[in-house]
């Protein structure tokens, strides 16, 4: 019996299978709204038989967004489109949906991957002021962010809480709050980016300050039948910087509030960073905050092939598994997964004669005839 494909409860969710889909920018909204390609890139995505689907980072306002393609949920034309886009996809597949929250702070107003990625300068078009919890710059050289005054930190509380009662309206399913990756609320965690000398700076008690309110807000707008939890990097990769201990920490501090899982990441607030890149790089901070936090927990980070995500999850390092590129290389790695592991997947109905002769328990409740 494959473990993976054991369904898991986080809260009240219920998840058919221990597979996610990691959030992933698409950097092709328009003006924070879901186009087209949002519509075909999810849409195929919940075919794939994974449990459950994390929409891309979210921004909470504009001045959230990495780049100026950025998703949001900070409008009501963000509201619609997202609407439609959600919509269509709960019309064909069963996959949960979830939705990553976000606020890009000091690595706002960036150009697309495509692009470069480079900070848009400002003066430049499309180009506008980040805020942060210091105003110091990403990379040395760059325009600095301005430093969040009190107005600055309850305009953004605001906006987390408007946005999740946007995504509540939306009926998504679960919300993940983005606390990795060198965005806004991580800036807070790490005493690279927080220089702060007020209540939100110095002490680990302090750096995590914000980031808990935020969950807080969120927490209390959302459904409270529906699991929020929080994404973490749980290591900065750089001496001096946020680490595993303070992950725990912060970890223990989200439960006590109501969190409902915690999916463990690393990096991305200093370009200082050193990462030991390999299969599965991340996996044993997933292990230490499952071990010592003891919540539902997602491990991330090249983890690409079925028997070691089945040995993840099995062996007790992780709750679920949650891939990204894998996923858009082979979008069916789920049902892929399955056969190789022996287990039973859910495919839409409409491709359920694509099941190859020697997986014929693969699909679940699988019929098909013809005269
Ligand atoms: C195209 C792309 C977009 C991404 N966007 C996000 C994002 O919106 N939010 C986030 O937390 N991580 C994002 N990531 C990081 C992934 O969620 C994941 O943590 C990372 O790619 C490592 O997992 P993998 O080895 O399975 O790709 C993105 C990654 C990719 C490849």
């Amino acid at each position: 019996m494959s473990r993976l494909f054991e369904p898991l409860q986080i809260g009240e969710l219920r998840l058919a299978n221990r597979i996610v889909i990691a959030p992933m920018c698409q950097y092709s909204a328009d003006e924070g709204s879901a186009t087209d390609w949002h519509l075909i890139h999810l849409g195929h995505l919940a075919l794939s038989g994974a449990a459950m689907l994390i929409v891309e980072a979210t921004a909470v306002s504009a001045e959230g967004r990495i780049t100026p393609a950025d998703l949001g949920l900070y409008s009501d034309a963000n509201e619609a489109a997202l609407a439609r886009v959600l919509g269509a996809v709960r019309a064909h597949s069963p996959i949960k949906l979830a939705m990553q929250l976000a606020h890009a702070g000091r690595k706002a107003s960036s150009r697309a991957p495509w692009q470069g990625g480079a900070q848009i300068r400002l003066g430049e078009p499309g180009s506008w002021r980040a805020v942060a919890p210091s105003a110091v710059p990403h990379i040395a050289g760059e325009d600095a962010p301005m430093a969040l005054d009190a107005a600055g930190l309850q305009q953004i509380r605001d906006d987390f809480a408007r946005a999740a009662r946007r995504a509540d309206r939306l009926g998504l399913e679960a919300l993940e709050i983005h606390a990795a990756h060198g965005y806004l609320l991580h800036q807070f965690l790490s005493p690279i980016a927080n220089k702060r000398d007020d209540a939100y700076g110095g002490s680990l008690e302090n750096r995590m300050r914000f980031p808990l309110e935020i969950f807080d807000v969120v927490r209390a707008a959302f459904a409270a039948s529906r699991p929020v939890w929080a994404r973490i990097s749980a290591t900065d990769w750089v001496p001096g910087g946020w680490d595993i201990d303070g992950t725990v920490a912060l970890s223990k501090a989200l439960q006590a509030r109501g969190c409902a899982a915690i999916h463990v990441s690393s990096g991305g607030v200093s370009p200082q960073q050193k990462i030991p890149v390999g299969p599965g790089y991340q996996v044993p901070f997933a292990r230490r905050v499952k071990a010592e936090v003891g919540l539902p927990t997602i491990a991330v980070g090249l983890i690409t092939d079925p028997e070691q995500a089945e040995a993840i999850v099995a062996g007790g390092e992780a709750d679920a598994v949650s891939l990204a590129r894998a996923m858009l290389y082979d979008p069916r790695w789920p049902w892929h997964a399955a056969a190789r592991l022996g287990a039973r997947v859910e495919a839409p109905r409409q491709y359920w004669r694509s099941q190859p002769r020697e997986f014929k328990d693969l699909f679940e409740n699988a019929n098909f005839g013809a005269r």
